[in-house]
């Protein structure tokens, strides 16, 4: 497994991830162009076999000195095999700003797992955040 920056022309790569990864939670053909081409996104791929099997997005605010993952996400035949830390990880290794933060659904065990793992806090709670009306806890991580 190798991990690479990813660019438009991994679109349709990226939407079949998404619709595998998220289901309800799939974002957008739009909000799939803007993280693959807005410049100061972080955006790597976890690419095996010649096909893209992983995607982070970092979204760097230094107006408010933090930096958002927007988005993680590992294919589900790939997920368990330490993919999704080294996608995690390289994408901090690449932001400039003292803290990182993120949004993930109350039920989602396994990514809250991974992520107090790599040193993350939960540091506020967005009521109904998602659509189906679930709390999101946002997590925090002092680089
Ligand atoms: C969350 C996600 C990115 C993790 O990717 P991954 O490649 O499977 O994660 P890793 O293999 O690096 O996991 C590292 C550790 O995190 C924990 N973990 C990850 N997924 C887990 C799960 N489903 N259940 C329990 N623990 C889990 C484990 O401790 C794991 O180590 P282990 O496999 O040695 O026990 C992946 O499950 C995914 O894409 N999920 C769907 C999309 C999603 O929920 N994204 C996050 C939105 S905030």
């Amino acid at each position: 497994m190798e991990i690479q920056p990813a660019s438009i022309l991994d679109l349709g790569a990226l939407r079949k991830l998404e619709n595998a990864c998220f289901d309800k939670d799939a974002w957008p053909l739009l909000d799939l162009i803007a993280v693959l081409t807005w410049p100061e996104v972080i955006r790597l791929k976890a690419v095996e076999d010649g096909q893209l099997v992983g995607f982070v997005a970092g979204d760097p605010r230094p107006s408010q000195a933090v930096a958002w993952i927007a988005t993680i996400g590992v294919d589900p035949g790939y997920q368990r095999r330490g993919i999704g830390r080294a996608l995690l990880r390289a994408c901090e290794a690449q932001i400039k700003l003292p803290r990182v933060r993120l949004t993930v659904r109350m039920s989602n065990n396994g990514a809250i797992s991974l992520y107090e793992q790599e040193g993350y806090r939960t540091c506020d709670v967005w009521k109904e955040y998602y659509n189906d009306g679930e709390d999101g806890l946002v997590m925090e991580k002092i680089l």
